[in-house]
């Protein structure tokens, strides 16, 4: 049984990780298997209503207090408190799951990740188990000549909060490194906040990319495109639509598919739910056709670099 402790009880906590956690609880694969001990936030009436609401045992002051009771933390707190909160959870020996970005500052990034280092932990860049980017990934894994360009974009409506490029701009170029290795920023707009930035990349092996990230063009879209020598990949991923994938070659899609647009989800009093409950989630439908011309695919020459 392993005993978890959620702390924040904000807008992440309510709307995402409180909702998967009840619902890992409650899941076959962990029947038994995981207890919501308790929620622990500075503003305690939050963390009461969000045990109330899904389930949790208890609610902690503090998080000192919860640390001892639980064997895992869930931390959803935000970036200005990240670093006194893992120094806290580290000291404890608990693993974690945290949230992006690291800290609010570069310096901060790097003190949390020489900390994290040899910690049990997980960041929370959820793109990365979008299952859209795992089969594009396995099938560029699969491909005989190495990605040569990349090129990725981030839209959404009203999203004028200073540190969007950043806070959340951070899932696509995280999802843009792990499909294509490390890339660097070598040119780009600044001061850019609300009207959006665009960015010229260089990855290893010549690759070259773009992105795009425009938080208030008036469209929620998360899009990726990369390209090989007789190949490409086009991959619409994000929280707020539902994903799809295209790997195409020889002027067909050898593999295709997503999953359609989901029904309307249903709520309950206290969650605005922007997903649909997992029983009226939409099988998603994907097909690997068969290659017009019968030439097998050559053995890859390239690298293996970026398997799972
Ligand atoms: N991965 C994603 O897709 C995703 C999506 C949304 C938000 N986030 C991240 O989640 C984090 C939280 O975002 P949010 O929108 O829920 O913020 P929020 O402000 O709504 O909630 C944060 C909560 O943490 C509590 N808190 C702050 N410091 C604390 C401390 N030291 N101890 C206990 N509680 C504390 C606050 O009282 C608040 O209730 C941010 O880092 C944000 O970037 C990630």
């Amino acid at each position: 049984m392993i005993r978890i402790g959620l702390l924040g009880a904000g807008w992440h906590a309510v709307n995402d990780h409180a909702p998967a956690l009840r619902a890992a609880s409650g899941e076959a694969e962990f029947s038994g298997g995981v207890a919501l001990t308790g929620v622990c936030d500075a503003d305690a009436v939050k963390a009461s209503a969000v045990a109330r609401e899904f389930g949790f045992g208890c609610v902690f002051e503090t998080l000192e207090a919860m640390l001892p009771r639980v064997d895992a933390i869930v931390s959803v707190v935000p970036p200005g408190a990240m670093l006194d909160v893992v120094k806290t959870i580290i000291r404890s020996g608990r693993p974690v799951l945290i949230e992006k970005p690291l800290g609010t500052n570069l310096a901060d990034a790097a003190l949390l990740a020489q900390m994290l280092d040899g910690h049990p932990h997980m960041v929370s860049l959820n793109r990365r188990f979008d299952p859209a980017v795992a089969i594009a990934r396995r099938w560029i894994n699969e491909q005989s000549s190495p990605p040569r360009a990349i090129h990725g974009v981030m839209t959404r409506r009203d999203r004028v909060e200073r540190d969007f490029i950043w806070s959340t701009g951070i899932h696509l170029c995280d999802l843009m490194c792990f499909l294509v290795g490390p890339l660097n920023l070598i040119a780009g707009n600044a001061g850019c906040f609300g009207a959006g930035c665009v960015g010229l990349l260089r990855g290893t092996d010549g690759l070259s990319g773009t992105v795009h990230i425009h938080p208030s063009c008036g469209r929620v879209e998360e899009v990726v495109d990369v390209f090989g020598g007789d190949w490409s990949v086009h991959i619409t991923t994000g929280t707020q639509r539902p994903w799809n994938v295209q790997c195409w070659k020889g002027g067909d899609i050898a593999i295709g598919g997503g999953m359609p647009k989901p029904a309307r989800p249903s709520s309950s009093a206290m969650v605005p739910a922007r997903r649909p409950a997992p029983s009226s989630v939409p099988r998603a439908a994907v097909r690997r056709l068969p290659p017009r011309s019968p030439t097998p695919c050559r053995a890859p020459s390239w690298p293996r670099r970026f398997k799972t």
